[in-house]
């Protein structure tokens, strides 16, 4: 794959007090979807082209593991064509793994298609323990059997068979892990409790393209009826909601008015009237969205919740905005246990903010302070680069890696609004 990734070089990311911010910035396709598609390949051999995918590490990664197993690999600007073998190496190693828990996808695809696969046990990671029981649990109600042992699952079927699979939660990993599994299973397969994250509607979609019988993507309900072979396909993949909603509280920060191209208002409903109810005039676009702000943002109280709820990973985004908003703000993280850990960063900055368990109790501050920070994982990352962007001062948010993981341009997307935003080598 070609490495046109500025992850490849900075780790510090230069912010200084910027805004308002004006013009237009177009999302890339879902890091959350491309991944899961780039898993989904692996169903069926021949040459896949996906559009709109994201020139960020994490593709990168799941690029390798995929090279590792065989498959064809080349990405040309946001173009990514993968050469599917007949037979593959099924197996994910420790080091991809490590690096990329989202690896755990290629499981499902690995079963279904040749009944046996070898992944390394993804540890936890900085929200804290993140098990994969749903997703075994699910399989085995499939057919597969596993065993673990030297830190890797070894996953066997000699074939699956169509199964009732109630998920006691909607996860998102294990609900793709399962529809991909049981796309050629035998029979009929009916997922409740699904997760209903647009990003799943889109890998059926995708399936669907590819022969599959796939019913209810998006619901509560899935049903996938098995089919005995499936063939390389064409698909454009879904726009990254939680890049579209990174511009979005941009201009909450930082004032003005944007119009973010390829963001879809249907995809994130509850976040954008969350917006409004904080002060910003949302409106749809052609293209997009609008978002304009002025002045402070109001205070709210939220919770994250499973989609259509207010997703996790706008969480740091919704904190950062309560930082410098007009008053008191109760978030409740209900997704992830370890998410707060980055508000230690914010506190850094000057925001008042007191996490406990679940909880956060966000008391707007007047100004934020510029400082150097790190950044902790994806989202939080982009979460202290918006703070900036208000702190008097320049911020240096190192660890900029973790930002490049799920942000094509982060940098110079702010900076084609306005904003004061730049790399720079640490060292
Ligand atoms: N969970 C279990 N057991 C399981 C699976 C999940 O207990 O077998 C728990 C998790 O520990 C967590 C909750 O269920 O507390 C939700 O996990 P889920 O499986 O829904 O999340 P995921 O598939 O691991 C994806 C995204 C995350 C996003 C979450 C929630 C990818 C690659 N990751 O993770 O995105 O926050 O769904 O929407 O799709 C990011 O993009 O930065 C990111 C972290």
């Amino acid at each position: 794959m070609d490495g046109a990734n500025p992850a490849d070089g900075p780790t510090l990311i230069r912010v200084r007090q910027s805004g308002p911010l004006a013009g237009t910035v177009r999302v890339s396709g879902a890091k959350n979807s491309a991944l899961k598609l780039m898993a989904a390949s692996l169903l069926a051999e021949g040459r896949f082209t996906l559009h709109d995918v994201p020139r960020i590490a994490d593709v990168r990664w799941m690029g390798e593991l995929l090279e590792q197993m065989g498959v064809g690999v080349s990405q040309k600007g946001d173009v990514l064509t993968l050469d599917v073998p007949e037979t593959v190496t099924p197996e994910a190693p420790y080091e991809l793994v490590e690096r990329m828990r989202a690896s755990i996808v290629v499981l499902g695809p690995l079963l279904g298609r040749f009944g046996t696969a070898r992944v390394s046990v993804p540890g936890g990671d900085d929200f804290g323990h993140r098990p994969i029981d749903m997703h075994l649990r699910g399989l085995e109600e499939l057919g597969a059997t596993f065993t673990t042992s030297h830190g890797y699952i070894q996953g066997r079927a000699d074939h699956l068979e169509g199964a009732a699979v109630l998920l006691p939660y909607p996860s998102v990993g294990a609900t793709e892990n399962l529809l991909m599994a049981a796309v050629l299973a035998r029979g009929t397969t009916v997922i409740d409790n699904a997760a209903r994250e647009p990003e799943i509607a889109d890998l059926a979609a995708f399936l669907n393209a590819m022969g599959a019988r796939v019913d209810g993507a998006g619901s509560s309900t899935i049903t996938i009826k098995g089919v005995d072979g499936l063939t390389a396909v064409e698909h454009t993949v879904v726009p990254d909601r939680i890049e579209a909603a990174t511009y979005m509280a941009a201009v909450g920060m930082a004032g003005g008015e944007v119009e973010v191209a390829g963001a879809r208002p249907e995809h994130m409903e509850m976040l954008l009237s969350k917006l409004v109810e904080m002060g910003l005039h949302i409106s749809p676009t052609a293209n997009g969205v609008s978002v304009k702000a002025s002045g402070k943002p109001h205070s709210v109280d939220l919770a994250t919740l499973p989609y259509p709820g207010v997703a996790t990973d706008y969480q740091p985004l919704l904190v950062t905005l309560l930082a410098v908003a007009d008053g008191v703000g109760i978030v409740t993280e209900n997704v992830f246990g370890g998410r707060f850990r980055y508000i230690d960063e914010l506190v850094r900055m000057g925001a008042d903010i007191r996490a406990e368990g679940h909880h956060a109790v966000i008391r707007g501050v007047a100004a934020l302070s510029g400082a150097p920070v790190r950044a902790p994982d994806i989202r939080a990352g982009a979460a202290l680069v918006i703070a900036g962007l208000v702190a008097d001062g320049e911020t240096l948010i190192g660890d900029a890696h973790h930002v490049e993981r799920g942000y094509q341009d982060i940098v110079g997307n702010l900076a084609s609004l306005g904003a004061d935003v730049s790399y720079s080598v640490s060292g």
